[in-house]
């Protein structure tokens, strides 16, 4: 049996926010596809928890649906299906006037009895620090209880302190499981193995050999139906807080001891304390805010972020990012960190590209030599690619040209690529917390960030516009061109 489907222990996964957009579309189909390799045991449970008055009946019809709309294939009505459905059950909660815990008491028993009980929370997080008082309020919240906190863990330094104040007041941190999804994509985690697992990158994985590093993470979806969540986020909040930050975080860290979770954990906060402060002084040579327009993808029309909550709506968030991050570091001092998130953009395409340094003297005379560049992609196709050069085959002297070394992991590995959210679920019943973030990390990438927004504002940072399709506005390629560099968007 593969390791990933070694069974978890029986357990009791409440989902708050049981009836939302992230149980549809992420933990639903995640744990009916855990559930149908055979990882949960019989007689685990998940209840879903939400203000809405459904009977247990009534939940497994939305679910149901939920699945049929979100799974990657068909739902058969086998043997599997009726044993998941099986472990559904529903309570109706309303946190904010704090009625029907009773009822949860009830459908969870007073006592765990051996098995793990766990608490998602994938509600909004204005309503943790209450729900984690309620647990413990209601004596839910047993010693062996794990909370699971969605991001965004608060929308600054002072609403997530507040938040961990909160909710560790009620559960110790090695129960609490803050997620960020990208921790669980295989590529991310493929991105240690490759660094840690082979020799040749180590020497050169430094300020003496990298010129610079480029991490993109685009997105061809638009913001959609998440208008009001957006406009309090802002891709630097929704995206660079979290995902670019622990990308730049597992890319740029001291190589941990070993994978034990606060090794890598340690490594990743000294990341976060050597990066460069944005100030309204630099601001707007380093950070790039953009916001789309309508236009075209995949040849068809798109609207302009916010159109449809019409003309009068004043829009304020941007829906791209691009920042020129800046370690004081030993190894990263003067190689800059060039990062760029965004909505709309041509495809969905997350990569990180490390280009070397070019040769210290070429000895091919006149004749152009590209930099080495190695790029790790990690969407939508996984894989790894080392441009080298090499001599152009045939008479006619040298003539120099540049080559990739190309591995594809679909190609190479035959497997069924879990979501990150099923990695991610499975070692929150194993109680194993490497893959998710520590207090002082989220806390310590928020202190950047919050830099960056105070600068945006204090410097009165303009939101530029591009069109829907394109690869940001024409600022985010000034950002890297004026260093004598450019995105490689290939
Ligand atoms: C989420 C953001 O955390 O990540 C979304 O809130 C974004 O705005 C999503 O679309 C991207 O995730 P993925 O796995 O599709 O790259």
């Amino acid at each position: 049996m593969p390791a990933e489907f070694i069974p978890v222990p029986p357990f009791d996964l409440v989902i708050l926010g049981g009836t939302g957009d992230l149980a549809a579309r992420k933990l639903l189909p995640a744990l009916y596809h855990r559930d149908r390799d055979g990882q949960l045991s019989e007689d685990s449970r998940i209840i879903g928890v939400s203000r809405r008055d459904y009977s247990d009946n009534d939940y497994v019809q939305w679910v149901s649906e939920a699945l049929a709309e979100h799974l990657d294939e068909r739902i058969p009505d086998d043997e599997v299906w009726q044993r998941f459905v099986a472990r559904l059950g529903y309570q109706s909660v309303d946190v904010s006037s704090n009625t029907g815990w009773s009822g949860l008491a009830e459908k969870l028993g007073s006592e765990p009895g051996g098995r793990v009980r766990v608490f998602y929370l994938a509600t909004t997080p204005q309503l943790y620090g209450s729900i984690a008082g309620a647990l413990a309020e209601r004596g839910l919240a047993t010693d062996s209880a794990r909370i699971v906190l969605e991001k965004p863990v608060g929308f600054d330094e002072n609403s997530a302190r507040a938040i961990n104040d909160a909710v560790g007041a009620v559960f110790d941190e090695s129960r609490i499981f803050r997620i960020d999804h990208y921790l669980g994509k295989e590529a991310v985690q493929n991105l240690l193995a490759l660094r840690f697992g082979n020799s040749i990158f180590e020497p050169v994985w430094n300020r003496n050999h990298i010129d610079h590093v480029q991490i993109t993470v685009a997105e061809d979806l638009g913001v959609d139906t998440r208008l009001d969540f957006y406009e309090q986020t802002g891709a630097l909040r929704d995206m660079v807080q979290n995902h670019m930050l622990q990308l730049l975080c597992l890319v740029a860290m001291e190589p941990p001891a070993s994978l034990n979770h606060d090794d890598i954990r340690n490594e990743k906060m000294k990341v976060l304390r050597a990066l460069r402060p944005v100030t309204p002084d630099n601001a707007s040579k380093v950070t790039v805010r953009g916001r789309y327009s309508a236009g075209m993808i995949d040849g068809n029309p798109v609207p302009a972020y916010g159109d449809e909550a019409g003309p009068d709506r004043e829009l304020s968030a941007e829906t791209f990012v691009a920042i020129k991050a800046e370690l004081d570091s030993w190894r990263w001092r003067d190689t800059p960190f060039y990062l760029r998130t965004g909505k709309r953009m041509p495809r969905k395409s997350s990569k990180i590209v490390f280009q070397f340094k070019p040769v210290p003297h070429s000895i091919f005379g006149e004749q152009p030599l590209d930099p080495n560049t190695l790029t790790l992609t990690l969407q939508p196709e996984e894989g790894v690619n080392l441009k080298l050069m090499t001599k152009d085959p045939g008479p006619g002297g040298f003539r120099m040209t540049s080559v990739p070394l190309n591995l594809s992991f679909s190609d190479e590995f035959d497997v069924r690529y879990p979501d990150s959210y099923e990695r991610l679920l499975m070692e929150v019943l194993r109680g194993n917390p490497a893959l998710f973030m520590r207090r002082d990390e989220v806390e310590g990438a928020w202190q950047w960030i919050d830099q960056i927004a105070s600068a945006w504002q204090d410097s009165r940072q303009h939101v530029q516009s591009y069109m829907a399709g394109s690869w940001g506005p024409p600022d985010a390629f000034l950002l890297i061109d004026r260093d004598g560099r450019r995105w490689q968007d290939e």
